[in-house]
């Protein structure tokens, strides 16, 4: 299980008021994208599910419980850039997380356990499609690779909640396609809850089970302070898609087909339509 509760949240930095009254239920393994104008709270969002930022009100539950004021094994993130670490190997960035876990717990990986942790990670290496970069630094990996990694990185802790902050928006369009086939066939393999933010539509309809938008309901400049942005939509993909239920017999369901989806004029999808 891994459903996320955010319930009248609201962050504000200072005076400014950067999101208001966002209320969201994610079901356990959907795949959520979240789209919306640069610089209306999407990362402020990601940030606070993640746990760097508190909430200024409102709550964020998962599985029922608070979620923990700092980050922590169950949520795991990539972002644009800089999500690997510059100074080690693909294998010692993707072993990391393992050993901090061991570290907090003021042990060291030794001899079996070491062992075990370096076969799971040389696996998911090999699932994220890097066999053979394992002694690379991430310098030396294409753009598309080190996204690769990171999602390697985040993955080996088995998170409950990945968090993605648009992951894949550097890289070249044919790049993109092989990662979004590989970013599909790990939702469906694992049981994790994705939210991911993009500014690409088409994106947004080919991965997601349901796309939210933010946006400002006021945005003159004088109002900007003091009114944050908030849920403006939400969008069911249809024909539905599920977690585990991989559609090969019909590539389109997954494909950008969905994209239909857009022009669904249905009121009940906006669920604060008439603020
Ligand atoms: N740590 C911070 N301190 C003060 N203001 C911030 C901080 N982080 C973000 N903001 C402000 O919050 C707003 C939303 O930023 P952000 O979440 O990065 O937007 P988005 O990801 O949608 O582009 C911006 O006006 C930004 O300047
Ligand atoms: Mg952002």
């Amino acid at each position: 299980m891994s459903e996320l509760v955010i319930d009248n949240v609201w962050k504000e930095y200072g005076d400014q008021i950067v999101l208001e009254n966002v209320s969201l239920t994610v079901a356990s393994r959907a795949f959520v994208a979240l789209v919306g104008p640069s610089g209306c709270g999407k990362s402020t969002f990601l940030r606070m599910l993640l746990g760097q930022e508190r909430t200024t009100r409102g709550t964020i539950l998962l599985d029922g419980e608070p979620l923990p004021p700092e980050p922590g094994p169950d949520r795991g993130v990539v972002f644009q850039r800089y999500s690997v670490f510059p100074h080690l190997t693909v294998l010692g960035n993707v072993l990391l997380g393992k050993e901090l876990t061991a570290a907090k717990y003021k042990a060291k990986l030794f001899g079996s356990a070491r062992g075990g942790a370096i076969e799971e990670a040389r696996q998911l290496i090999a699932e994220v499609g890097l066999s053979g970069a394992e002694g690379k630094y991430p310098a030396q990996l294409s753009g598309g690779m080190q996204q690769r990694l990171a999602l390697a990185q985040a993955l080996i802790m088995k998170p409950k909640v990945l968090l993605l902050d648009e992951p894949f928006g550097a890289l070249d369009p044919g790049i993109r396609a092989e990662i979004h086939t590989l970013m599909k066939r790990l939702w469906h393999e694992t049981q994790m809850t994705v939210v991911m933010v993009t500014h690409d539509m088409r994106e947004a309809f080919t991965l997601a089970t349901r796309v939210v938008a933010f946006e400002r309901p006021r945005d003159r400049p004088e109002e900007k302070q003091r009114y944050g942005a908030t849920i403006t939509k939400d969008i069911a993909i249809w024909p539905p898609r599920r977690a585990g239920e991989p559609s090969h017999s019909n590539p389109d369901r997954d494909g950008p087909v969905a994209l239909q989806g857009l022009h669904r004029d249905d009121p009940s999808s906006s669920p604060s339509g008439d603020k």
